[in-house]
C-alpha cells in the first residue's frame, strides 16, 4: 500500500483533530461522571418516570410537552394506522401519497388556520428543503444570530446556490432594519427567525420584526418549532396571535415536540405549497412521515381543538408556573419561563456539567448545555416541563437545585443574558 494508513483510518484520525470534536472529547475525558451526554433512557413510566444506568429519574428533558405520547387515543392511532397502512408505504411524496398525509395536511392547516400545510418528515429537513427553495440568486437571505441550526443549514445551502446571506442580532428589529437597509438592492428578501428559542426559551418581538418585513420588501419565515401545540390559542404557536395573520409569514411547526408524533411542516398559502413541493430538495428526494404517525397526527389535531386541550395545557402552565416561582425564588437566573423551557443560566462548561450531574443524583434529568449549542461559557441547565410531570415532581427538582446552589456558583443575570 502507497500511503502508511487506509484512506479510512486517515479520515477518522483526520477528524479526531478537528476543533471542535478536540474541545467535546476533552469533556467527556475530564469530567467521565458528569458528563451526561449520548444516555440511554432503559425503561420510561407514568410520570415521566425514566432509567438510566438503572437508577430511576424523573425526566426534565422532554420536548413532549403535553405529554400525548402517553395518550391512549394517539397511541391507538398509531396502531391503527399499522394495520391500515402498513409499517411505511416507502415512496417520496414526489410520486404519491397515502390518503392520510392529505387529511392530516387538511386538519393541521384547518387547525393552523393557514390555507394549506405542507408536511416534511421533520423541522430539520422542512428548513434544509424550503429556505433554499424559497430564494434565489438576485435574493437576500437574513437570518437571526441563534436561530436554529437546521436555518443556519438551509442558509449554507442557499449561500452555496449563489444568495446573499446575512445575519442580525438576535431578536432585534433595529438590528434587522439596519441589516436590510445597509444589504442595498435585493429582488426579494427572506427573513428567518425562530418562535421560540430553544437554548433559552426566549420568544421574538415578531410583530416588531415582521413590520420591517414589510416595510423593507421581505417575507417573514418563523420556526416555530418549540410553540407548537404549546403557545397561542388552542396551540396554534406564537405567529397569529402576535401579528394577527399569515399575511406576510410562512409558519413552520413540530409535529415531534407538543405533537409527541414525528415530523415538521410549513403552514403557507396552497400556491405557495404547490411551490414548496417543486422547489424542496428534502421533499422531493428523500421518503415521508410514516402513515402510522400521520393517523396519530390526525388524532393530536382532533384534542387541540377540542375544549379537553385547555385542560391539559393548565397542568402545564401550572408545573411551568411553580417551576419558574420556586427556581427565582432561589436567586437563579431564569431564562424564558413563557413556555415550557426554562433554562437556568450556569455559566461555563465545568459548572454546567456540574450541576448537571448533581441534579442526576438527586433524582432529576435535566439537560446541560454547553458550546457548540449555546455560546462558549454561556451554559445552561435546561429544564423542559410538561403537563404530565407530577407537581411533586417539579417541587422536587426545585429542591434539588437549592441543593445545588450550595456547591456551585451561578454567573449574574445581565451578562449572561447577552450572551446567550
Ligand atoms: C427551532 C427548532 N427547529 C428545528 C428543530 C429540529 O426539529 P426536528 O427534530 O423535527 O428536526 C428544533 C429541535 O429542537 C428546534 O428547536
Amino acid at each position: 500500500m502507497p500511503y502508511p494508513m487506509t484512506p479510512l483510518a486517515h479520515l477518522t484520525q483526520t477528524l479526531q483533530q478537528n476543533g471542535l470534536v478536540k474541545f467535546l472529547a476533552h469533556f467527556v475525558k475530564e469530567y467521565p461522571e458528569c458528563h451526561l451526554k449520548d444516555l440511554t433512557m432503559e425503561t420510561m413510566g407514568p410520570g415521566r418516570q425514566v432509567q438510566i444506568h438503572g437508577k430511576t429519574l424523573i425526566n426534565f428533558g422532554s420536548d413532549s410537552f403535553l405529554g400525548l405520547d402517553q395518550d391512549p387515543r394517539v397511541q391507538e392511532a398509531l396502531h391503527e394506522g399499522i394495520r391500515k397502512w402498513g409499517t411505511h408505504n416507502g415512496t417520496s411524496r414526489a410520486f404519491a401519497s397515502v390518503e392520510a398525509n392529505i387529511r392530516a395536511e387538511e386538519k393541521l392547516a384547518s387547525w393552523l388556520g393557514t390555507e394549506a400545510v405542507l408536511i416534511y418528515p421533520s423541522v430539520t429537513l422542512a428548513n434544509l428543503g424550503a429556505i433554499p427553495g424559497l430564494v434565489g440568486k438576485p435574493d437576500l437571505l437574513v437570518v437571526d444570530q441563534h436561530a436554529h441550526n437546521s436555518i443556519q443549514e438551509g442558509a449554507r445551502i442557499a449561500k452555496a446556490n449563489g444568495t446573499r446571506v446575512l445575519f442580525f442580532e438576535n431578536c432585534d428589529p433595529m438590528g434587522l432594519s439596519k441589516t436590510l437597509e445597509q444589504a442595498g438592492k435585493y429582488r426579494l428578501a427572506v427573513v428567518a427567525i425562530d418562535g421560540v428559542y430553544s437554548m433559552s426559551g426566549v420568544i421574538p418581538p415578531l410583530k416588531e420584526i415582521n413590520q420591517v418585513c414589510l416595510n423593507r420588501n421581505a417575507v417573514l419565515y418563523v420556526d416555530d418549532a418549540h410553540a407548537t401545540a404549546v403557545l397561542g390559542t388552542q396551540g396554534r404557536g406564537t405567529v397569529l396571535d402576535a401579528v394577527g395573520n399569515y399575511d406576510n409569514t410562512l409558519v413552520v411547526g413540530s409535529l415531534s415536540k407538543g405533537f409527541s408524533c414525528l415530523g415538521g411542516f410549513v403552514g403557507c398559502t396552497g400556491e405557495m405549497k404547490t411551490l414548496l413541493k417543486m422547489r424542496s430538495n428534502t421533499y422531493i428526494f428523500g421518503g415521508p412521515v410514516g402513515p402510522p404517525y400521520l393517523e396519530a397526527i390526525c388524532a393530536v389535531c382532533d384534542i387541540l381543538t377540542s375544549g379537553e386541550y385547555l385542560l391539559i395545557l393548565e397542568n402545564l402552565r401550572r408545573n411551568q408556573r411553580e417551576l419558574v416561582y420556586g427556581l427565582k425564588n432561589l436567586g437563579l437566573n431564569v431564562l424564558g419561563g413563557e413556555t415550557p423551557i426554562v433554562s437556568i443560566v450556569s455559566g461555563d462548561e465545568t459548572n454546567t456539567l456540574k450541576a448537571g450531574k448533581m441534579l442526576f443524583d438527586q433524582g432529576y434529568y435535566v439537560q446541560s448545555v454547553i458550546f457548540p449549542a449555546v455560546p462558549y461559557h454561556s451554559g445552561v441547565l435546561r429544564v423542559q416541563v410538561n403537563a404530565n410531570h407530577e407537581l411533586a415532581a417539579v417541587q422536587g427538582l426545585v429542591q434539588a437545585f437549592a441543593k445545588v446552589t450550595r456547591d456551585i456558583p451561578f454567573p449574574d443575570l445581565e451578562p449572561a443574558r447577552q450572551a446567550i
